[in-house]
């Protein structure tokens, strides 16, 4: 046999390899699944990566959700990478998948593939984070939290602890989630809106932390850096950030929660834990359980019925104005 005939032997033993294994990988799937008639609904979902307990959360109750719903999930981690997500989507396309869910890790980028999707018939679902474009129809729904309003209860927080504090100059340094994702822009549009009308504050500075722990390290090493006595508040976009952050402030000689208010998002039991002993003032909640919903969609959707076009989870404020003993175990 010819080198270029082996060679395409060999690609072929490798696709049927590929094939067979996910076959058995759906098999997996549906292994030990809770519902008594197993749907044929295959779900193919995209996710961002594992950047944080958020993120890790999210991923868990979306693999429990399908598994009680009876749903087949072709699951793929994108880790941190748009063109990794795009690439599993012309996968779950080539698979003929039911329906897609998938959470976009930046707005922009998205109608090529969507399209293709479109095309093929497939709906599709987004999780967690909205996209931008001009297309029509390319989605079906939106399943995630308000991000604006978690910006605007951030915002709401800082005015009454520094009314409680008397503070008539208040100096905040902004952490930012990844750019150009939709918790970052929200998160920031609802925070700046909520205290501008309030003279007393001051954004010294806004700087992209990438929802990274070791980024929100280095950010803080920056910030004091540059600010040093100056800054009185630290608003971060998510608790890995904070976490990242707290211990470069108590290595610069300041208490955070005392010396710096510091507000995070997100609730991640790391967080809760540091609230309740006083190093964080308010954590803003930003649920990751949003596998329920996806499941129920994605089940309506393939049996042709219409859907929600926008489902916001409610969501709390946990802080020093409450009695954080008693806030119940977190789960993520
Ligand atoms: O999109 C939700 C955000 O992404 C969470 O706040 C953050 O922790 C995660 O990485």
């Amino acid at each position: 046999m010819g080198n270029h005939k082996k060679g395409l032997l060999k690609r072929y033993i490798c696709m049927a390899a590929g094939f067979v294994l996910s076959l058995s990988l759906f098999a997996g799937c549906t292994k030990g699944s809770n519902q008594e008639s197993e749907t044929s609904l295959i779900l193919g979902f995209s996710q961002i990566g594992s950047e944080s307990a958020w993120r890790i959360g999210n991923t868990k109750d979306i693999e429990e959700q399908a598994e009680k719903y009876g749903i087949n999930l072709m699951f793929e981690n994108a880790n941190q990478k748009q063109e990794n997500q795009i690439a599993a989507i012309r996968r779950f396309i080539a698979y003929k998948v039911d329906v897609i869910a998938f959470s976009p890790i930046v707005e922009d980028g998205w109608d090529n593939v969507l399209t293709e999707a479109k095309d093929a018939g497939i709906p599709v679902i987004l999780v967690d984070r909205d996209i931008s474009t001009e297309k029509e129809g390319l989605t079906t729904c939106l399943i995630g939290a308000d991000f604006y309003r978690e910006g605007v209860m951030a915002g709401e927080y800082l005015i009454r602890k520094a009314d409680a504090l008397g503070l008539d100059h208040v100096n905040i340094v902004e952490i930012t989630g990844t750019e150009n994702s939709t918790p970052m822009r929200q998160r920031q549009a609802g925070f700046a809106d909520a205290i501008a009308n309030d003279s007393r504050m001051n954004i010294l500075e806004s700087i992209d932390g990438d929802f990274l722990k070791s980024r929100g390290a280095e950010c803080m090493r920056y910030l004091l850096d540059e600010y040093g006595d100056d800054i009185d508040v630290i608003y971060s976009h998510n608790d890995e950030m904070t976490l990242g952050a707290l211990p470069e402030i108590e290595k610069a000689g300041y208490a955070p929660g005392k010396d710096i208010i510091i507000i995070s998002i997100d609730g991640g039991q790391e967080a809760i834990d540091v609230l309740k002993e006083g190093k964080i003032n308010c954590v803003v909640e930003c649920t990751p359980k949003l596998g329920k919903e996806v499941m129920e969609t994605a089940l309506k959707l393939k049996a042709g019925e219409a859907v929600e076009p926008l489902i916001h989870p409610s969501e709390l404020v946990f802080s020093d104005e409450m009695d954080t003993s008693k806030i119940p175990e977190r789960g993520y």
